[in-house]
């Protein structure tokens, strides 16, 4: 039997009944543009986010981009963030006319640490974008800590509910920043059916500011303070979303339990490093991925068993053809660039089935002579 990588229609045989009536709902109404269906998945992320405000926009990279012209980034500023993310992260810097920079990741995590950001900031840094990578969320407070007065951003695109103890309290990806990003692209652990994105902060300020660039930059129909962008949550994915968001912790835990299975199935092969989640962390693991010796052959063993897999990410982000103009040279970030050579992702969505688990874990047993 074949294992895909992700299987959203298993998903989405759970769900049919409410999914569809909410959808319907909406469709009944013809009230397609934010409204009730936006503004009621906005309180249940604030909620769950344990922020004052959650604003939708239309994804997660516009969520990143709206969050630097809230806090006036652009032309000539530089921000620090990762260079193993999605691309997003830094294409969105780009697009507000600022600079990318880049520091290296904690080899563990593969997110930010507060040591490689303080090493890196400048005068010319005027923000910075932690990443919670995978589903588990980067050291924020100490991140806070590094980066003193400068505004920090946490792309948590991958890590809607993921948590992290400190001071012995539980503190919510996006909570603790001045401004959390979200996406809901399909794959994401509460995916929508389309693109959405949201964006959650504890300032008043922001979130009005944040409200108005949503929206071409006024909130009076016509009248404008400022250019914006047209960055809805579209009501039919907010709608989706919130039939969706009941299941959002179960489904979570059901891939922390099958991530512990994995972990014990590989613990005894010495090729295999299984994930590291920092002490603090509860991981949502919308991704769990392996570091191995051989990944392209391992990858191509695993397409011919029908074992789905991916690469995130096979070139980092300093190494891209469109970042050229940055002048970053092979071996700037050897941390990172080394995670392109060695991770791979294995299936880890909620419907799968033990047997199916099984399945993966002897064709990576067998690559290594397990
Ligand atoms: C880390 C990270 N940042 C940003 C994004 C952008 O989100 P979207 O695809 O919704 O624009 C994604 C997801 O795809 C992501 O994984």
């Amino acid at each position: 039997m074949a294992v895909p990588l992700l299987d959203l229609k298993a998903q989405h045989l759970t769900i049919r009944e409410s999914v569809v009536n909410a959808m319907m709902k909406v469709v009944e109404d013809q009230s397609f543009i934010l409204g009730e269906p936006v503004e009621r998945l906005e309180r249940d992320v604030a909620k769950l986010s344990q922020t004052r405000h959650a604003i939708g926009c239309a994804n997660g990279t516009d969520a990143i981009l709206l969050a630097l012209r809230a806090l006036n980034i652009g032309k000539g500023d530089e921000v620090l963030t990762t260079p193993f993310t999605f691309f997003a992260t830094a294409g969105a810097v780009h697009n507000v006319g600022a600079r990318p920079v880049f520091a290296d990741i904690d080899p563990d995590t593969f997110n930010l640490s507060a040591d490689s950001i303080a090493s890196s900031i400048k005068p010319s840094t005027k923000a910075v974008i932690a990443v919670d990578l995978f589903g588990q969320m980067a050291p924020i407070e100490t991140i806070m800590d590094a980066a003193g007065d400068l505004p920090v951003i946490e792309d948590a695109a991958q890590s809607i509910g993921a948590r992290r103890k400190i001071a012995d309290k539980w503190v919510m990806a996006g909570e603790a920043a001045t401004i959390g990003t979200f996406s809901f692209f399909p794959s994401k652990n509460l995916g929508g059916y389309g693109d959405g994105g949201m964006i959650v902060t504890q300032s008043d300020d922001l979130a009005t500011r944040l409200r108005r660039l949503r929206v071409h930059g006024g909130m009076k129909t016509y009248y404008h303070e400022e250019v914006g962008y047209n960055s809805r949550l579209d009501a039919l994915q907010a709608a989706v979303l919130s039939a969706k968001l009941p299941m959002l912790s179960l489904w979570s835990a059901a891939r922390r339990k099958h991530a512990a299975y994995y972990n014990a199935a590989f613990a005894d092969v010495n090729d295999v490093r299984t994930p590291t989640i920092d002490p603090a962390n509860e991981s949502i693991y919308n991704q769990y991925t392996l570091r191995v010796a051989k990944r392209d052959e391992l990858q191509a063993h695993l397409k011919e068993k029908g074992i789905g897999s991916a690469v995130y990410y096979p070139l980092s982000l300093h190494l891209q053809p469109c970042f050229e103009y940055l002048g970053y040279k092979r071996g700037a970030f050897p941390e990172s660039e080394r995670a392109t050579r060695e991770v791979i992702s294995l299936p880890v969505y909620p419907e799968l089935e033990q047997s199916q688990m099984d399945e993966v874990i002897e064709a990576v047993r067998g690559f290594y002579g397990r």
